[in-house]
């Protein structure tokens, strides 16, 4: 058996990679370590708490995390403050997690030799203009917009630099926007679901021409273990899947599945600095790992996240009106 401490676990992503795992990838013996900040739900994993290790933590206590790492072989890193809007609301806690966190899981990774994967955003490379033909690339210069993205680049080029100088053994990945079962709804598509099946309007942002390139959570998690087992240590490798939609098409089609006019929407404040449109070209991670991704039709895998949040409206009932309170404020 292999060992892997899974930081951010209890997250929308990190949760989906332990399912994932345990369903497919039986050699590994897996550790979670989570600090429960409100996008963390220890329930998104209650299913296989007998199967996993699960440690309530902070990814920047450095002696906690000196002794995780010590005990695994493979460390996927997952956990960060992780939404925009409220990086522009208070860029403190993205700072700590993802600046001050990532070091300390550097050196423990250094002092005790183990492998790492670091998980990041297309984020970091700003954003493209709507008719720009060039997608994103593991050579296209960073340029983050937000104390989000900005942190998230960060801690890609400590990663980096932890690489070049003392050699440790890491790969990174860069991906694109994903949905599926358990994304908070603080998000684009669960709130806009939540929304319709509590009675309330959609809230696009400005005029909806943003552009986001979608991926099911299945599929990243599907190629983060492609890097793990195949990557070139200190390589950098972008996950997309052809998914780009504008959010005033996503809004439409989430309306039109869910038996609703799809004019019946309503504009809200725009994002401060919002990002244009991000796009990926997956080509390295295709051609040289060889993979490629499951979930192409997003209408269905949007129909299967609406049935999600459908079924598991105790998932996020609770929530619902905190969240919205805080857009409110903001008119959004
Ligand atoms: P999320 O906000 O749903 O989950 C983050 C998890 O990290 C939570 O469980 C939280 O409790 C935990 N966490 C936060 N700070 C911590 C700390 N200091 N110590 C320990 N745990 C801490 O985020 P997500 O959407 O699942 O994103 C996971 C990772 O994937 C992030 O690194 C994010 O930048 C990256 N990513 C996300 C997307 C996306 O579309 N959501 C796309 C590309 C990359
Ligand atoms: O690209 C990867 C990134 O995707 C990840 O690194 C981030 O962690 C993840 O949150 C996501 O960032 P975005 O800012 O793109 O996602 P968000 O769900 O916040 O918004 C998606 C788009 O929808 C964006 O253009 C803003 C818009 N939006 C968002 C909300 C919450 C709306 O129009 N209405 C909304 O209510």
């Amino acid at each position: 058996m292999t060992k892997m401490l899974v930081t951010g676990g209890a997250g929308f992503i990190g949760a989906n990679f332990v399912h994932y795992t345990l369903q497919n990838y039986p050699q590994y013996e897996v550790t979670v370590i989570d600090k429960l900040t409100y996008a963390g739900n220890p329930d998104n994993l209650a299913s296989v708490l007998d199967k996993i290790e699960f440690v309530t933590g902070d990814i920047s206590d450095r002696e906690l995390i000196d002794k995780l790492v010590s005990e695994t072989d493979i460390i996927v890193h997952f956990a960060a403050e992780s939404h925009n809007d409220n990086s522009l609301s208070d860029p403190w806690p993205f700072v700590h997690s993802n600046l001050v966190g990532t070091a300390s899981i550097l050196e423990a990774v250094r002092k005790h030799n183990k492998r790492l994967h670091h998980v990041s955003t297309d984020e970091v490379y700003g954003d493209l203009e709507l008719d720009d033909p060039a997608k994103f690339t593991p050579e296209t210069p960073y340029k983050p917009s937000s104390p989000y993205s900005s942190t998230k680049a960060g801690s890609d080029l400590l990663v980096r630099a932890w690489v070049r100088s003392f050699g440790i053994h890491a790969t990174i990945s860069n991906c694109s926007n994903n949905y599926g079962p358990y994304q908070h709804i603080e998000k684009f598509i669960p709130r806009q679901i939540t929304n319709i099946l509590s009675g309330t309007k959609p809230k696009l942002y400005g005029t909806g021409e943003n552009v986001r390139d979608w991926i099911h959570v299945d599929d990243h998690n599907n190629a983060v273990h492609y890097i793990i087992e195949k990557g070139r240590s200190g390589e950098t490798y972008l996950i997309g899947a052809d998914g780009e939609e504008n959010n005033k098409y996503i809004i439409e089609t989430i309306l039109e599945l869910m038996g609703k006019d799809k004019t019946d929407y309503e504009h809200v404040n725009d994002r401060p600095g919002h990002d244009l449109r991000y796009a990926i070209d997956a080509t390295k991670l295709r051609e040289e790992l060889g993979w490629v991704p499951k979930y192409t039709n997003l209408r269905e895998g949007l129909q299967a996240t609406i049935d999600w949040y459908t079924a598991n409206r105790s998932w996020w009932e609770a929530e619902k009106a905190k969240v919205e309170a805080a857009y409110a404020e903001k008119g959004q």
